[in-house]
């Protein structure tokens, strides 16, 4: 039977996230600068949306640019900022035809301004979608952003709009970048590295996690399909013991 058809379609998590990791030792592996494992990458990120998408995943956000990653050789960066530009422009069609809601989390005032600018028309063009939105995770780091989320708190509480006992799981969920978008039930982080670097540290309390050997540029769409199924036969208790979350 086909990887697809062995998923059960009434328990596919609603939030997939991902790191994707590995495009330099890809590179290095075919004996090309580390650029082109990044170029490579973007075809990942299509099998990965569509194979997502084609079971039902509402909700997909990819680790594309950490904060740390402005630390790289500034060619290596420039690089990584013109593929994101040109791929938004290539792509586009694409996920307006598909039903692709795009989305990005981050930093984004410190992306240089042709991609930020991109960026925002392709949220625009795409915004009226509902199959499934991608989110890109851009100069993002999850401590940057709660620190920002702490930041927009205490301002609040400062012009007294908002009183420190009011202050809930739901209300700091308000405030972070993910607003509105579910806590992803599954975490995949490829090239055998088992880290979540700073990714949605808030967001993953509950996210069952998936580690997978394949390096992100050769990640196909039976990658995404056997990591779902793995989730799937995972019991999630949530605290709970193992009678209460499944009764016989
Ligand atoms: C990690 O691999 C990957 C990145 C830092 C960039 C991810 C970017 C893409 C897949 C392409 C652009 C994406 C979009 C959405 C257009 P690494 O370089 O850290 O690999 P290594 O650990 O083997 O060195």
């Amino acid at each position: 039977m086909d990887l697809r058809e062995r998923i059960d379609r009434a328990r596919v998590p609603r939030h997939i996230a991902v790191i994707m990791d590995g495009n330099g030792r890809w590179a290095k592996r075919q004996g090309e600068m580390r650029v082109a494992g990044h170029s490579h990458g973007v075809g990942a990120v299509r099998e990965a949306l569509m194979a997502a998408s084609e079971v039902g995943v509402r909700y997909l956000t990819l680790y594309a640019f950490s904060t740390e990653n402005w630390n790289r050789p500034q060619e290596e960066v420039d690089a990584l900022m013109d593929l994101l530009v040109r791929t938004l422009m290539s792509e586009l069609d694409s996920l307006n035809e598909n039903g692709v809601r795009l989305n990005a989390i981050g930093d984004l005032d410190s992306l240089p301004g042709d991609c930020n600018g991109i960026l925002q028309k392709a949220i625009d063009s795409t915004a009226s979608n509902d199959r499934i939105t991608l989110t890109l995770a851009l100069s993002y780091s999850s401590r940057w952003e709660i620190v920002r989320t702490m930041r927009l708190l205490a301002e609040k509480v400062r012009t007294g709009e908002i009183d420190p006992a009011d202050i809930s799981e739901e209300l700091v969920s308000e405030f972070l970048c993910t607003r509105g978008l579910p806590d992803p039930e599954l975490l995949i982080r490829t090239s055998g590295e088992r880290r979540v670097s700073n990714f949605l540290l808030w967001q993953i309390a509950y996210a069952e996690l998936y580690f997978t050997d394949v390096l992100w540029p050769d990640f196909k769409k039976d990658d995404l399909f056997t990591a779902i199924i793995d989730y799937q036969n995972r019991e999630r208790r949530f605290g709970m013991i193992s009678e209460q979350v499944s009764p016989r």
